[in-house]
């Protein structure tokens, strides 16, 4: 039997303003996801949230782009956006970009990543979860997971990774997709995922049996939507140890807070800040990004947990780090690099403010 591991997300509604997900909704989408269960469409699931993104984690037999757990998805999202206005909560629904649902949520707005796999003797996940940034965000945790020893000892130490990874890379803005091959092409790679609103790192294999090591959400809402419609937030799945990196392998990338697009009006780089999913509350100029991670057992599709991984005190010092980089990046005020460059602002003034002073805009002549 194999299982399939569906997180998909979406935010349908913050509370206050962009900081949360209020608990009737989360309450709302238990209550659709238990009569999934109890229908036997899901084997099991978990609704948590992070920043005011909601975010079901389900398992079932049914396989990746499964219409029926799409569907069901989209219900519930459909359900806990009638109770965010019914609450005026903020940006009600924002997230389902079509009115009807057309057999799979990928490009309705929602978030998703799915992983199909048969289960070892003892398969630890780690469920990823950002809020306030873009699903490139996980370009570099993911190269440090899969590539880099520096990060990863078994790369260099467990025969079984020696070999190394294939990563799946998209381009979201030209809608094409490449595999490279970890380590032999990893300069190649990283002159593309270095841009990460672009290049975006889809999922993770392992060489020797392409066994499935992680797959991520790429989905870019304001690509899809054609104008600013909130920040993608992504989502990403994880497997763990025998063969793949282990569980303190993968976490170790959170303790370098590195910066990432995404905060206040998805405008403005600032530092991931890796937390408790009880803090998972961007507060400060809407921020700065956060990232959770929550880790199970799967056992015959069974969700053995979870545990809150990124709360533990080893990332104390992250989350320090993080508050002191957003305090000196947030002194640039409307200066980049805090701000991002024209080409990349989810928001912007500048085509009005153009046409305004396109009057005003003399030619430079010889003796300017
Ligand atoms: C970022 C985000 C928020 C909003 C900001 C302004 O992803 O969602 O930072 O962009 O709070 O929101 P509006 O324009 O709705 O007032
Ligand atoms: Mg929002
Ligand atoms: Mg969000």
């Amino acid at each position: 039997m194999k299982t399939t591991l569906s997180v998909i997300k979406a935010d349908v509604g913050g509370f206050p303003g962009h900081s949360d997900v209020h608990p009737k909704l989360i309450e709302e989408a238990k209550k659709h996801l238990q009569k999934a269960v109890n229908d036997k469409l899901l084997i099991d699931f978990h609704v948590t949230h992070c920043g005011d993104d909601l975010e079901l984690i389900m398992t079932h037999t049914k396989g990746e782009n499964c219409k029926e757990i799409h569907k069901l998805s989209w219900d519930t999202f459909v359900a806990c956006t009638k109770i965010a206005k019914e609450l005026k909560l903020y940006g009600a629904g924002q997230d389902l970009l079509k009115d009807t649902f057309s057999g799979n949520v990928k490009g309705a707005g929602p978030g998703v990543a799915e992983m199909e796999f048969e289960e070892r003797k003892s398969d630890p996940v780690v469920v990823f979860m950002a809020d306030k940034t873009e699903p490139g965000a996980w370009n570099r945790a993911l190269y440090e997971m899969f590539a880099d020893p520096f990060n990863t000892a078994g790369l260099v130490i467990d025969p079984e990774m020696h070999d190394g990874f294939i990563f799946e890379m998209h381009d979201v803005i030209e809608h094409k997709k490449i595999e490279f091959k970890m380590p032999e092409e990893a300069y190649s790679m990283l002159a593309f995922i270095g841009t990460p609103g672009r290049y975006v790192i889809k999922s993770v294999r392992r060489k020797s049996d392409r066994e499935i090591g992680a797959v991520a959400s790429t989905q870019r809402l304001s690509l899809i939507a054609g104008k600013y419609v909130g920040k993608d937030d992504p989502v990403l799945i994880v497997r763990c140890q025998h063969g793949l990196p282990a569980l303190g392998e993968v976490l170790n990338p959170f303790a370098f807070p590195y910066l990432v697009a995404g905060w206040m009006r998805g405008s403005h780089n600032g530092p991931l800040m890796p937390c408790a999913v009880k803090d998972a509350t961007p507060a400060r100029f809407d921020g700065p990004p956060r990232v959770i991670g929550i880790g199970f057992q799967i056992a015959n599709g069974k969700l053995i947990g979870p545990r809150d991984l990124l709360a533990d005190i080893s990332f104390d010092l992250a989350r320090q780090k993080a508050n002191e980089i957003a305090d000196y990046m947030k002194r640039h005020g409307p200066f980049e690099p805090h701000r991002l460059p024209m080409e990349d602002l989810e928001y912007t003034t500048m085509p009005h403010l153009m046409e305004k002073f396109k009057a005003r805009m003399k030619p430079l002549t010889e003796k300017d």
